[in-house]
């Protein structure tokens, strides 16, 4: 098969690909960072964790973002987990306007990221790589503090095009298997829950 023919077959169009993609699943985070003195913030969904020794995570911004320049100028960003009675939050830090109106939030002594207060918890990171892929910047941060805020988190999802909440049906499966690790308690190798 010629190149031209191979990639013709190989190629999904954005709608088609956006149509499977949005049944994927995701918390709502909402990323901070710093930009000349001005907090800058947003909704994202693509945030991913990528290793916990040491503890790492990735997150892919758009590269106009205000976000995205605030944590290329400042090196740090913090990752919040959004209670599923946040869907305020997640909209104001999707929106056009001024995202951080009525937030309430700290700086982060180190890194001088601000922390937001009214969250299931975060994680303040420093920049180790960027990798420009597409119209995104990848960030992977090592974690360098973070905090569970709450005890019995209720997290904000997003499904379809809509934000969601946790149904009963799914937290009654969730028993005690770490995703990380210990597999003694179903006797399965990894992911045992399968
Ligand atoms: C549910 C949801 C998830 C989003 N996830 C991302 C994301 O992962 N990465 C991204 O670059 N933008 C994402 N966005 C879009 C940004 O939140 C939006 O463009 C924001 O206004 C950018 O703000 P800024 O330019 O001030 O940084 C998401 C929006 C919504 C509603």
């Amino acid at each position: 098969m010629s190149q031209p023919d191979r990639e013709a077959r190989e190629t999904v169009s954005a709608d088609n690909f956006r149509e499977v993609i949005r049944h994927l699943a995701s918390g709502v985070t909402i990323i901070t960072s710093m930009s000349q003195g001005t907090p800058v913030g947003m909704t994202a969904t693509a945030v991913c964790s990528i290793s916990a020794t040491p503890p790492i995570i990735l997150v892919s911004l758009t590269t106009t973002s205000h976000t995205a320049g605030g944590v290329q100028h400042t090196g740090a960003f913090a990752v919040h987990l959004i209670t599923d009675s946040g869907k305020q939050y997640a909209e104001q830090f999707a929106s056009k306007g001024d995202h951080f109106q009525g937030v309430s939030y700290q700086t982060d002594e180190v890194t001088g990221v601000p922390v937001l207060n009214d969250v299931l918890g975060h994680f303040v990171c420093r920049v180790e790589q960027s990798i420009p892929v597409a119209d995104h910047i990848l960030f992977v941060g090592r974690v360098v503090r973070c905090e569970l805020k709450i005890k019995e988190p209720h997290p904000l999802l997003y499904f379809d095009r809509s934000y969601r909440k946790i149904s009963p049906v799914s937290e009654a499966k969730a028993g005690n298997l770490e995703p990380w690790g210990s597999t003694q308690d179903s006797g399965l190798p990894g992911w045992g829950f399968f």
